[in-house]
């Protein structure tokens, strides 16, 4: 511990209690993490969907996933700077630090959201899917994948200190990125596989609300294939990612860390019977009780998820790291305040999500009715 380079933490005490700073953090991560997988899943399955041309339905939902992806990446980044939030405050000396030294990346994910913000509104706003906008659409996904890499770059090497003073020397500009970290690929991997599984639920419930079309149908068997597909796949990359992390730290949800354990098994268990739901969706089961399962056993999944990730950033901390007994001051006006503002905007985002979902489906065109996909 002497020996890593750790500043100490921030002298200004906490606002609130470390559980209440936690628990707000895994809250506000949990819904970013939803907003950012609807987004970069929506634009990368908007860019697979552009190019399967021949298909009305598939052009249909190319311009459905289009139009609402300016909104989720809204949503990502007020969600996003929320967690952020948090994170600086528990883990700031960490944090900054290896935001530092991947100085250069880090300081242009603010310029790769706003070209890739533009692009999206570019797709959402030209409806014909032609050329312009296949490449427009796929440049912004690809700067979303972008971001995606710098942040699992940034959140791993916040991690391990015992990198830094190696990675400072390579290059003092900030010219860095954690290309050194085993867990980066299958990590990087598993967040993306889960982006295109959430948006496919996504796509299952548009599907839904028009079910009893044809458009309806073929979205909520895309959808499906789509979840239980990246789900199976990602069970490999969740392996990957297992097998990577440092024995010590695998170990805790592998029996040493009696709650992370039970946490891991439930996660794999919600997920299993996600994807079982989506196949009976697929074969056309009773649509709207098969959706509603799915949705909440996938999203309990990702819940506890986030929370595991939380045992194993924690397991990263360096022994006799005094994470925990951060100086406290409780603020309680401000803590109230925050609880009243966070309140009203989730209040404010129900409302506004209430009015798009009541709002006339833009798919099953007459002619996209009439035709096979
Ligand atoms: C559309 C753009 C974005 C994408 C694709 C994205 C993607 C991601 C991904 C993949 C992670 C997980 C990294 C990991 O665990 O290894 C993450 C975490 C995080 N993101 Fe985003 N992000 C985006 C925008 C933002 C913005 C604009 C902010 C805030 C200004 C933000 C704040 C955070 C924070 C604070 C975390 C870590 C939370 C924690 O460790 O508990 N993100 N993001």
């Amino acid at each position: 511990m002497q020996h890593l380079p750790i500043a100490s933490p921030d002298p200004i005490p906490l606002p609130g209690p470390v559980w209440l700073l936690r628990t707000l953090l895994l809250l506000t991560f949990f819904l970013h993490l939803v907003a950012m997988d609807l987004a970069l899943g929506g634009s990368l399955l908007a860019v697979f969907y552009r190019l399967r041309r021949k298909s009305e339905f598939a052009r249909q939902t190319a311009r459905d996933l289009a139009a609402k992806l300016p909104v989720m990446m809204a949503y990502t980044i007020t969600l996003g700077v929320a967690a952020l939030l948090f994170v600086q405050v528990l883990y700031g000396n960490f944090l900054y630090a290896s935001s530092i030294l991947i100085g250069i990346p880090w300081a242009s994910v603010i310029v790769l959201l706003i070209l890739a913000y533009y692009g999206f509104y570019y797709a959402a706003m030209h409806d014909e899917a032609g050329a312009g906008v296949r490449v427009v659409g796929a440049l912004a996904a690809l700067l979303l994948l972008a971001i995606a890499f710098i942040y699992v770059n940034n959140m791993t090497l916040m991690l391990t200190p015992g990198r830094w003073i190696a990675l400072y020397r390579r290059h003092v500009s900030g010219w860095n990125l954690n290309l050194g970290e085993r867990a980066l690929i299958p990590r990087y991997l598993h967040m993306l596989t889960a982006a295109i599984a959430l948006c496919g639920l996504f796509v299952v419930l548009s599907g839904i609300r028009q079910r009893t079309t044809q458009f309806g149908q073929w979205l909520i068997r895309q959808g499906a294939a789509w979840f239980a597909g990246a789900t199976v796949v990602n069970y490999g990359f969740g392996l990957w990612l297992l097998l990577s992390l440092p024995a010590r730290i695998r170990a805790l949800v592998l029996g040493a860390n009696g709650v992370a354990t039970v946490l891991f098994g439930a996660a794999l268990f919600l997920s299993l019977a996600a994807v079982v739901h989506a196949l009976m969706l697929r074969a056309g089961r009773r649509p709207v009780a098969n959706a509603s399962v799915c949705v909440a056993t996938a999203l309990a999944a990702v819940a506890l998820m986030v929370v595991i990730r939380d045992y194993v950033r924690n397991g990263y901390l360096p022994p006799g790291y005094q994470f925990g007994q951060l100086r406290v001051v409780s603020q309680t006006s401000i803590i109230v305040l925050f609880f009243v503002l966070f309140a009203a905007g989730l209040a404010t985002v129900y409302y506004m999500l209430s009015k798009v979902a009541a709002a006339r489906p833009a798919g099953d065109p007459a002619s996209a009715r009439q035709q096979k996909a």
